[in-house]
């Protein structure tokens, strides 16, 4: 597999975000893109197998049961681009699929190097593939892959794991708005999105007994140490993860034990806590199914089809661009 790096400094723009984020006003926050270095996109592998974490089984299940269905269902020639692939251990499914009828371009497009490495290990035995991986941000992979497009072939892109519900809600009708100018019309996506769940059930799952879901989190202080030369001391703050009933999302934190001052020489900053301030790190919204299709069509999409998991509340949409 070919990867397409990122070349820009990307340590001053890790160190510009996080000075940004640690200096708002009222609350701390740290953009969760960066949860996923090498050590991260490892956890959070580990979290997809954790019992407590039924998201990605559901998505695995939907994906396995109906592939046939799904991809019936495109019927042009298909390439295909996944926004933040992960392992794509769950997209051998729709690949092996299509690959059965054609040869298969698979494009997967990441910000951490080690997942797009995994992926192309996970997925590079399938037949008739070829797989060319993009180390980038999201929309500016796919305008990338879009520019290899060949003539009459349509792009089916995947957005899988509910990753779209770490956008608030106008943001995720936004980001989707973006995706559907970069496709054409019939074009499709696949948006993975997680239902809403009873509290318990979703606290279990961003706070896992082993604490799988706490290392994850703390890791992106340990990156910061890393990479920023910084010298958070990681005994010195929690993992919490909490249920924001009005956004109906779960949000994870990073909760100051004491009050302590922190220097990150990289990004220029001293910066305080006081005991019990939290660092904003994630938010997982979860979704009912009629507010997927209102944000698809907000989005210039239509739903061709939605797949539900009863076991751990999950839909499957596949949405095709007007
Ligand atoms: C929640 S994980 C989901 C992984 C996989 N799709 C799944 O369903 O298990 C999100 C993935 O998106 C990647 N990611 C996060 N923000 C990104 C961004 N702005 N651009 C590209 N990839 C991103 C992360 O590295 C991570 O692998």
């Amino acid at each position: 597999m070919l990867v397409h790096a990122i070349t820009p400094n990307t340590t001053y723009e890790f160190a510009t975000d996080v000075r940004a984020g640690l200096t708002k006003p009222f609350q701390k926050e740290l953009p969760s893109k960066y949860l996923y270095d090498d050590v991260g996109s490892a956890l959070f592998e580990v979290i997809s197998h954790l019992p407590e974490y039924g998201l990605t089984r559901a998505d695995e299940r939907l994906l396995r049961r109906n592939s046939h269905d799904i991809t019936e269902r495109l019927a042009g020639p298909v390439a295909v681009a996944e926004l933040g692939s992960g392992s794509g251990r769950k997209t051998r499914h729709i690949l092996e699929a299509l690959c059965r009828r054609q040869h298969t371009r698979y494009y997967p497009i990441e910000i951490s190097r080690s997942a797009l490495i995994l992926c192309e290990r996970e997925l590079g035995d399938i037949d008739s593939i070829s797989i060319l991986g993009f180390e980038r941000e999201y929309l500016d992979g796919l305008l990338e892959v879009a520019a290899q497009r060949r003539n009459g072939q349509d792009l089916l892109v995947l957005f899988l794991g509910s990753t779209i519900g770490n956008f608030d809600r106008p943001a995720g009708i936004q980001f989707l708005t973006e995706v559907r100018r970069i496709l054409q019309p019939g074009d499709s996506l696949l948006l993975g999105t997680d239902l809403e769940k009873p509290g318990v059930q979703l606290l279990a799952a961003y706070d896992d007994e082993l604490g799988v879901t706490a290392a994850f989190n703390l890791n992106l202080l340990a990156r910061i140490n890393r990479q920023l030369n910084a010298n958070f001391d990681l005994a010195q703050f929690k993992h919490e993860a909490r249920i924001n009933h009005v956004d109906r999302s779960v949000e994870m934190h990073l909760r100051s034990t004491c009050r302590q001052i922190v220097s990150i020489p990289a990004a220029e900053l001293s910066i305080e806590f006081e005991e019990s301030e939290t660092i904003w790190t994630e938010s997982s919204h979860k979704y009912s199914t009629e507010e997927i299709l209102v944000m698809a069509r907000s989005a210039g999409f239509r739903c061709e089809a939605q797949w539900i998991d009863r076991e751990w509340p999950f839909a499957e949409n596949l949405l095709i661009a007007e």
